[in-house]
């Protein structure tokens, strides 16, 4: 896998290489796999702006967002579905029988989540799944022990990740709802491509972690070392942990191209 550090905006890196993507695309449809959170939301307003300038358009493009709150209904304005409408969907007109979600508010949630599963592998699998990266190291809602065999699920939510979504709850973690319904480590890991993203110094240890290069359970985010052609896109506060070794060989980069990605493979 590699692990980039750009001292570019993270979002508008992303959204330039989700649009070479769908340029390159040999066969449509073109299938997304989609994360909510605040590190993407400049990645999806730079993705309406092209939409809206008619660069890309999304008529061709199926989406599956990886997670959503158990118990929240799609109007609930803190729900991943609002998010998704809120962020990319509405303004960009999607299609409706395009966008694939998890119902937060299912009465039968293994038929949800099979049907999920199902519906992926029916409509080919995913192209390029992009995601953040949790304080803990989730990817999606896989948090800590989820293994590399996981597939679409419910979870409980560990309370770091409560407390690292409060603010969006009235800055309390009990209002955050306790369990979520997640794609799996290994729904994620079929897709053929990763892109994941991560910023500030919240991120910067599980990004260290990944780094080490092992794979472990207790790191959700070290799954990406299974996948083939996965990436990890950071910027500086979230590499301030890196091993040393490192980060003098990322000095050594920004003093010669200062404006250059920096590159690693891992
Ligand atoms: C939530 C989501 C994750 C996301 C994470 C990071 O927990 N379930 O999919 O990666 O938040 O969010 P942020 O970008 O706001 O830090």
């Amino acid at each position: 896998m590699k692990l980039i550090i750009t001292p570019h905006n993270l979002g508008l890196w992303a959204a330039s290489y989700i649009v070479k993507k769908f340029l390159a695309a040999p066969a449509y449809p073109f299938t997304l796999g989609l994360p909510t959170g605040s590190t993407v939301e400049e990645m999806y307003a730079a993705l309406c702006s092209l939409a809206q300038h008619k660069k890309i358009n999304f008529e061709q493009i199926h989406t599956f967002n990886m997670d959503e709150y158990v118990g929240l209904s799609a109007k609930h304005p803190q729900s991943y579905a609002y998010y998704m409408h809120q962020h990319l969907f509405d303004p960009i007109d999607m299609s409706q029988e395009n966008i694939h979600l998890l119902d937060g508010l299912t009465t039968d949630v293994q038929k949800t989540c099979q049907q999920y599963e199902e519906a992926i592998t029916q409509q080919g699998g995913i192209d390029l799944f992009l995601g953040g990266v949790g304080r803990n190291g989730h990817l999606a809602f896989n948090e800590p022990g989820s293994t590399l065999d996981s597939r679409t699920r419910m979870i409980s939510l560990t309370d770091s990740t409560r407390q690292a979504n409060a603010r969006f709850f009235n800055h309390d973690p009990a209002q955050v709802p306790s369990h979520a319904l997640t794609v799996g480590i290994g729904t994620i890991l079929e897709a053929k491509e990763l892109l994941f993203l991560a910023s500030g110094p919240a991120k910067a240890s599980a990004v260290a972690r990944l780094a080490q290069g092992d794979i472990t359970a207790q790191w959700p985010i070290t799954a990406l070392h299974a996948h083939h052609h996965a990436m990890l896109l950071i910027d500086s506060p979230a590499a301030a942990e890196l091993p040393q070794a490192l980060q003098a060989d990322w000095q050594r980069h920004n003093r010669r191209q200062p404006d250059q990605d920096f590159y690693i493979d891992l």
